[in-house]
């Protein structure tokens, strides 16, 4: 395989990457690397080196394709040692995207030249890694121990610009003749000759490691990562480079065979997997989304609208009373300029975006509308009649989606004379915030709708996976298999707060009882304090709606942090002593085989009826929707990890139904 080529410029020795899409360091590109530096030092014409790729961007990183796999072909490192040590210059020459191994490469080029669009990064950490190519020992070299600290911690990369300021790279060429520029200043830098890194001395300061350790406590809670890189970084301040490398490797080799890199790195894959559709080329047509209407400027209307205002596509929002209009759009403003006062962009864009918005008490103004989204209240006959108004209304062609999050999208398309034009894009609250969008496909739902519908998602920036029609869809369906049986769990003696920090210590955002008292207790409730059935209805009789009057299974300050209620739990005992179920000391063991074992065998349910495409988008759906902890890889690979002969035990010694392909894994 050939993916790496040379071309002699008189003086200069040119090595040229081509491994699409993203020219990773498969094993045969690692090879050519190897290959070209042998060629450049045999020959005494060659006095200097310049490292360029073909196609989109410079290398974006080791192939991640290859990890936990058999090693092929020459070791990173020791490429890379050629590199570094060739008694000629070599100049890294940077578009697209510098990426992990690909900046490595590039910190092992004695010199760097970019293009202004340039980014360069060590993203490692989101894929639960180091830069275990001696990136955390370079990069400090280069840049400084914060701006190091920073980086591989974070996994955020820079710009060119940036990378300029902090003699990441040395000099800034021209977008359309980076090869020429980079030649060019390889030439210059005969002169200078090679500029090994590791050969250069660190400054800073590491008081950095712990400010960052300090500031982001609880966005890295139970993480493993970005400690290790801030470890690797503050060993390079300390020990001689040779030392630092092998406290690198000993670092990178611990997460490398852990579970939460492998996780992780399954992530990176079922994120981009899930805007595939099966049975429909990638080249089907795409309807053009030009305008779009929301109806409903409540919470999930505002959401929504602020999603299309964002990508500077123009949005109609409409709503029956004018007074729920001016609030709604008021919302919106508010939330932007929040936003601007947190430094996210600028005040004129606040007015861009709010420019592009049209508030109207009229659905008649959605009629030149590409697609429509209804964010009404959830209910079958409120939605019927919403969608026949609308066939009347939208011009033909146009998309007509419900936000709905549980109704049958077939039986509302069958309200309208296009059921091809109707599917579910269902957001998550706050749907500004929230990265995921489940498409429903309904079952006359049209490919091209579909498709549009995905590519929207993405547009807008969330992360968009198909499901089908069923109660609930993906997400919400698996989440009353873990809130029933979290109910039933304090019938035989558990507390809310058992069962919430066994969830949150699990690294979900919050329990069961947290996620019931944000959505409100009160919801769907009947009103009536003397018929009490249940105990929501229990805690609702005495006034506990959850956080947004203080008080449900939990009593809320004014920041809304949670505390016991000795209230509360008098309620739900007392209602609890009525049923004659003894009372039990339960384990946290048990109420991860209740609450979370279920989430699995639905998981496994809803693969059966074909209402995910794949296992890895339902772990899109509980990552991006719930929060579920990345490092943990989404309820089907955690269920791998725990292994399907496990998890059908604990099933059915509570008695669950199990998932015949559950049963067949096990
Ligand atoms: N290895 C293998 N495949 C990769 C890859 C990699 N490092 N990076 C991207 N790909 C694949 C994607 O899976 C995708 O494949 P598909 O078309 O079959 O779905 C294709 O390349 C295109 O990727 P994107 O859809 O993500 O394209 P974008 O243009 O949106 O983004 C990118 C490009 C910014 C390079 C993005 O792909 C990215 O962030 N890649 C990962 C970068 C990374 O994490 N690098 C570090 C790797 S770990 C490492 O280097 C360890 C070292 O320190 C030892």
């Amino acid at each position: 395989m050939q993916s790496v080529t040379t071309q002699i410029h008189d003086d200069v020795l040119e090595i040229l990457v081509n491994n699409p899409p993203v020219n990773a360091l498969s094993w045969h590109v690692r090879q050519g690397l190897s290959d070209g530096i042998e060629e450049a030092l045999g020959n005494d014409a060659v006095k200097a080196v310049v490292l360029r790729c073909d196609g989109r961007t410079f290398i974006a990183g080791a192939d991640i394709t290859e990890f936990g796999k058999p090693p092929q072909g020459p070791d990173f490192n020791a490429v890379l040692n050629m590199f570094e040590t060739a008694g000629k210059p070599i100049v890294a020459a940077i578009h697209g995207t510098a990426l992990g191994g690909g900046l490595e490469t590039a910190m092992v080029c004695h010199y760097r030249v970019a293009v202004p669009s340039a980014k360069l990064g060590v993203p490692e950490v989101k894929l639960g890694l180091l830069p275990g190519a001696g990136g955390t020992q370079r990069l400090p070299r280069i840049v400084g121990v914060e701006q190091a600290a920073i980086m591989c911690a974070l996994g955020v990369p820079i710009s060119a610009k940036k990378a300029l300021e902090t003699g990441l790279v040395d000099s800034i060429a021209s977008e359309d003749s980076l090869a020429e520029d980079a030649i060019a200043f390889a030439r210059q830098m005969i002169a200078e000759g090679p500029r090994p890194s590791r050969d250069r001395p660190i400054t800073g300061d590491t008081a950095i490691i712990d400010e960052l350790k300090a500031k982001n406590a609880r966005r890295w809670k139970g993480f493993e990562a970005p400690y290790a890189n801030l470890a690797c970084v503050e060993a390079a301040t300390r020990l001689p480079f040779d030392e630092g490398m092998k406290f690198e490797r000993a670092e990178f080799t611990k997460l490398m065979g852990g579970s939460q890199s492998a996780a992780q790195r399954h992530m990176f894959f079922a994120e981009r997997q899930a805007a595939k559709i099966d049975g429909l080329p990638k080249d089907t047509p795409l309807r053009d989304i030009k305008k779009v209407g929301v109806i409903g400027a409540g919470t999930m209307g505002g959401g929504i609208s602020m999603n299309f205002l964002a990508a500077g596509i123009p949005v109609t929002i409409v709503e029956m009373a004018k007074e729920n209009l001016d609030r709604g759009v008021g919302v919106i403003r508010k939330n932007y300029e929040n936003s601007a006062k947190k430094g996210r962009f600028t005040t004129e864009k606040v007015e861009a975006m709010m420019g592009l918005l049209t508030p109207s008490l009229s659905m008649d103004d959605l009629a030149d509308c590409d697609l429509v989204i209804e964010a009404v209240y959830e209910s079958m006959d409120v939605k019927k009649e919403v969608f026949g108004a609308l066939d009347k209304i939208v011009k033909q062609g146009a998309i007509l989606a419900s936000n709905t999050s549980y109704l049958n999208v077939d039986e509302i398309a069958a309200s309208t004379s296009r059921p091809g034009d109707v599917l579910g894009m269902h957001f998550f609250s706050p749907a500004n915030v929230m990265k995921l969008l489940e498409v429903v496909r309904g079952e006359k739902t049209a490919d091209d709708a579909l498709a549009t519908a995905m590519a929207i998602g993405k547009k807008i920036g969330k992360v968009a996976v198909v499901a089908g029609v069923c109660h609930g869809f993906i997400g919400n369906r698996m989440l009353s298999e873990r809130q029933q049986p979290a109910i039933q769990l304090l019938m035989e003696g558990a507390t809310p707060q058992q069962i919430d920090d066994v969830h949150t210590d699990f690294g979900m955002p919050m329990g069961p009882f947290q996620m019931s008292d944000l959505a409100g207790l009160d919801i769907g409730w009947h009103r009536d304090p003397s018929k009490i059935e249940t105990i929501r209805e229990a805690l609702c009789a005495a006034g506990r709606f959850g956080q947004k009057n203080g008080k449900g299974f939990y009593d809320y300050d004014e920041k809304r942090q949670r505390t016991v209620s000795e209230e509360a739990l008098a309620i739900i005992e007392d209602f609890r002593s009525k049923s004659n179920l003894p009372k039990r000391e339960i384990t946290d063991q048990e109420i991860i085989e209740r609450t979370l074992y279920p989430m699995v065998n639905e998981g496994y349910k809803i693969l059966e009826e074909g209402k995910a495409q794949r296992a890895s988008d339902i772990d899109v759906v509980w990552i991006y929707g719930y929060g579920w902890p990345v490092y943990r890889g989404g309820p089907m690979f955690w269920g791998d990890l725990e292994g399907a002969g496990k998890i059908v035990e604990a099933l059915e010694r509570h008695n669950i139904d199990v998932a015949d392909s559950l049963k067949a894994k096990a």
